[in-house]
């Protein structure tokens, strides 16, 4: 399959008519502020990037609204992703986080809003329930406008199931997915709902980047295996999300848009043995 991006600003349209630029930068684990701000906004102005994931748990919403600001590029530009997180599930809670990661971010509005983990049986005895009451709090959130798009992370078919039948249903998924983890399933089923699927740990955490399969189909291509991932991850129809401090690593990212991986090239990266998976099952996890 061949998608006709031609750089990381080219959006996925979602089921809204949101358009949300085709790759964006993670921000996982940069918790020094100052570090924070300058990485991304030199990710906004020096390399181009107009998409940020940010999460109240990251600890960094403070350093993302600083960078946006400093970056100088109209609001409207920008594309601010942030998420609910787990001990603010239900409805009033997920409503006053979200005042709070508006605050912290210093911003009017979000363009994408998600509930970073699913209430699960693990926890709740009546987890539908609780996500549903969180997903009530996104839709008003929604509906007043202070979040351009919703949508869910780690949501497996069973937990989006629970979802489906409320009058705002999903349009992203974000879920763990990079060579050597291919959420099948899930992607499947987003796509059969028309729920954009956003690639988190889109280089494996870095644990992928030595795979003999992309090494092979990278030196084909004259690409980095970290392209080769990331182009992987676009040709599936899903966005990736790749975390990087570094500049010369960010325009490598971001130079993934001059070549094409063929159907067998794909079919290799699919069927490549488990690697650099998180272990996160959304089932499982204690947090
Ligand atoms: N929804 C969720 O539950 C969830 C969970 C995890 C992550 N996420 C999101 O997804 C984003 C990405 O995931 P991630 O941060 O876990 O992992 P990742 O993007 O797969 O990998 C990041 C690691 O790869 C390195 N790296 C980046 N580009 C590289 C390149 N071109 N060549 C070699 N190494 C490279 C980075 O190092 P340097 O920084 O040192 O360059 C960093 O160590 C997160 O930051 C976050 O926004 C969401």
């Amino acid at each position: 399959m061949e998608n006709t991006f031609k750089g990381i600003t080219d959006p996925f349209v979602l089921k809204n008519g949101v358009r949300i630029p085709c790759v964006g930068l993670g921000t996982f684990k940069l918790t020094n502020d100052a570090e924070g701000v300058q990485v991304i906004e030199s990710a906004i102005v020096d390399c181009g990037y107009r998409h940020i994931d940010t999460a109240a748990a990251y600890k960094n919403e403070a350093s993302v609204g600083k960078a946006v600001k400093a970056s100088g590029v109209p609001r409207e530009k920008l594309f601010v992703t942030t998420k609910v997180w787990n001990v603010d599930r239900g409805y009033s809670q997920a409503r006053q986080a979200f005042d709070l990661s508006l605050e912290r971010l210093g911003l009017d509005y979000v363009d994408l809003l998600l509930i970073h983990w699913p209430a699960t049986q693990k926890h709740y005895m009546r987890w539908e329930q609780v996500n549903i009451d969180t997903w009530r709090a996104l839709s008003e959130i929604y509906a007043a406008g202070k979040a351009k798009a919703i949508g869910v992370a780690n949501f497996k078919p069973s937990h989006l199931e629970a979802l489906m039948d409320e009058e705002i249903q999903p349009m992203v998924d974000q879920i763990e997915f990079h060579p050597g983890y291919y959420p099948k399933e899930t992607a499947e089923f987003c796509r059969e709902n028309g729920i954009l699927v956003e690639a988190w740990s889109p280089l494996g955490r870095g644990k992928v980047l030595e795979s003999p399969v992309l090494e092979k189909i990278a030196a084909a291509h004259k690409k980095s295996t970290a392209q080769v991932a990331l182009r992987w991850i676009l040709q599936h129809d899903a966005l990736p999300l790749p975390k990087t401090t570094h500049l010369e690593r960010m325009e490598e990212n971001a130079d993934i848009f001059g070549f094409t991986l063929t159907p067998a090239e794909m079919k290799a990266i699919d069927e490549m043995p488990e690697t650099g998976y998180t272990g996160q099952d959304p089932d499982t996890v204690d947090f």
